[in-house]
């Protein structure tokens, strides 16, 4: 976190914001999952979020890097099946931004990766899966202000990533838009996946978008605010502008 510190300094970034992934091994009581998925455990790598020890290093960091502001946050994974376990920690805690994602789907009575699905059916039914749960995300929980990584299914297109185009999928991804919009939220670009095109920033704000949020997703230091320029002009050409404030969404 110090090293992210200080590289968001030294190329200049007025802020930065540490979401950290806020996952869990298995379904507690209230939480949906327990009812769509006996394997609940998606990834081996997961480990509870240590909330006492990330707020603490986040105020080291806030110490150390006062010319810098430097958010707390949680990338809240399947928010709407761990709803009430992600509930407690979120209203538990002032969290600066709180990004909702889907990195998991269920599927035939497991938790899966999104990605395992390719494989498992034609490609196109594969992002239309994830797609139709990103809606069941944004609709069955309001624990998140930002939706991030929209169509992470993406980065492992078969094929390659950059032979993934969104045009087949405009309907898909205008639903989706339109959900989150309705519930006055905000679409992150993130600049770990493939770049969205401008279209696509187009068709969130058509469909009721207001605010976008840059993400770098970085989980490295030296990925910290990585292609924001490149994010920056598709923004601006899909009509998003910043306010005065260098720390807020572009917005419409
Ligand atoms: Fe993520």
């Amino acid at each position: 976190m110090v090293r992210t510190c200080e590289q968001a300094v030294a190329i200049g970034l007025p802020a930065v914001a540490f979401t950290e992934h806020l996952e869990f091994t298995e379904g507690a009581t209230g939480d949906a999952i327990v009812d769509v998925a006996t394997d609940q455990r998606w990834w081996s790598r997961i480990k509870p979020l240590d909330v006492t020890g990330y707020l603490a290093s986040i105020g080291r960091c806030r110490e150390r890097f006062p010319e810098l502001r430097i958010w707390s946050g949680v990338e809240a994974g399947e928010a709407h099946l761990f709803g009430a376990s992600a509930g407690a920690i979120v209203r538990g805690n002032a969290f600066d931004r709180v990004l909702g994602s889907l990195h998991a789907v269920p599927y035939q009575g497991r938790l899966v990766s999104a990605d395992a699905l390719f494989g498992r059916m034609p490609d196109d039914d594969a992002m239309r899966y994830y797609f139709a749960e990103v809606i069941a995300l944004i609709e069955g929980s309001d624990l998140f202000e930002v939706l991030a990584h929209v169509d992470f299914p993406r980065r492992y297109w078969p094929g390659g990533p950059h032979r993934y185009t969104e045009a087949p999928f405009e309907e898909e991804y205008r639903a989706v838009f339109r959900a989150l919009a309705a519930t006055g939220r905000v679409l992150e670009i993130n600049t770990k996946s493939p770049l969205a095109s401008v279209d696509m920033m187009r068709w969130w704000r058509e469909e009721g978008g207001r605010a976008v949020s840059f993400g770098s997703d970085a989980h490295l230091p030296n990925r910290v605010g990585d292609r924001f320029k490149l994010a920056v002009d598709i923004v601006e050409q899909a009509g998003f502008r910043n306010g005065e404030d260098p720390c807020d969404f572009w917005r419409v």
